[in-house]
């Protein structure tokens, strides 16, 4: 409701030697917040940087930092990524070790719990971890690369997704955000903006040769706000069917 959609750009596809320059740029030209892009090589086949670029990267800029951890064991490096100064962590459900107790320690530590889901992936995957969520990112590609194109199969999954948070009796109450992440464009964020997406991730997009990265997050998220007036929201949790 009333809320404008946020960008959160990936620094994934930018000049990797110049990342606090790069970051700068991305929130001069009207990035919400930075989303950190982490492949261990194992989970997807891909290697980018870990938490100890996160960590010199932190002072770039005092806007929130969402991690996405595209990696087999987060559980083994959550220490480490909390220590960086993320304020967002999000790991993908599909991981093959216990999920619960690193919400859990993501939680504990003041930091916002997120879970990704690839696109093949039903939301039914986190309902047991609904209470203690904060995030569900939808993936609207495969993760690995930037660049690719937007899945709308994928995409049907974000207004639904609104529909997983609840919040625990006696805690805090969620933070509920909805990201959505791969291939967002001009094309796509009207999609994004229908489903009442909360953060659209932006990446390869804002670092083409040519591409002015103001103009291009002023115009997707006009689009998506404009979206997202016009359709109404998806039924509040509890409450559909
Ligand atoms: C893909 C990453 C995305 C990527 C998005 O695995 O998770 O965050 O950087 O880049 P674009 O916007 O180019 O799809
Ligand atoms: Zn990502």
């Amino acid at each position: 409701m009333g809320r404008r959609t946020q960008v959160s750009a990936s620094i994934l596809d930018s000049d990797l030697a110049n990342l606090s320059r790069e970051t700068r740029l991305a929130v001069k030209g009207g990035a919400n917040r930075i989303h950190l892009d982490v492949m261990d090589g194992h989970f997807v086949p891909n290697i980018t940087f870990g938490p100890t670029v996160i960590k010199r990267l932190r002072p770039a800029t005092r806007r929130p930092f969402d991690a996405h951890l595209m990696i087999s064991e987060p559980g083994r490096y959550m220490d480490q990524f909390i220590a960086a100064g993320c304020d967002s962590i999000t790991f993908h459900v599909e991981v093959e070790e216990p999920i619960e107790p690193t919400l859990l320690k993501i939680r504990k530590a003041g930091v916002l719990a997120g879970l990704a889901i690839k696109p093949a992936t039903p939301l039914s995957a986190l309902a047991p971890y609904a209470e203690l969520l904060d995030i569900v990112m939808v993936m609207t590609v495969e993760p690995g690369f930037g660049g690719q194109k937007f899945m709308y199969d994928a995409a049907a999954k974000i207004g639904p997704a609104h529909d997983v948070f609840r919040d625990r009796p006696g805690e805090r109450p969620s933070a509920r955000e909805v990201h959505v992440d791969g291939g967002v464009n001009r094309a796509s964020s009207p999609t994004c903006g229908a489903g009442h997406a909360e953060v659209l991730v932006v990446g390869s997009l804002l670092w083409k040769k040519g591409n002015d990265i103001e103009r291009e997050i002023r115009a997707i998220k006009a689009l998506a706000d404009e979206a997202r007036k016009t359709r109404s929201a998806p039924a509040p949790a509890g409450v559909a069917g």
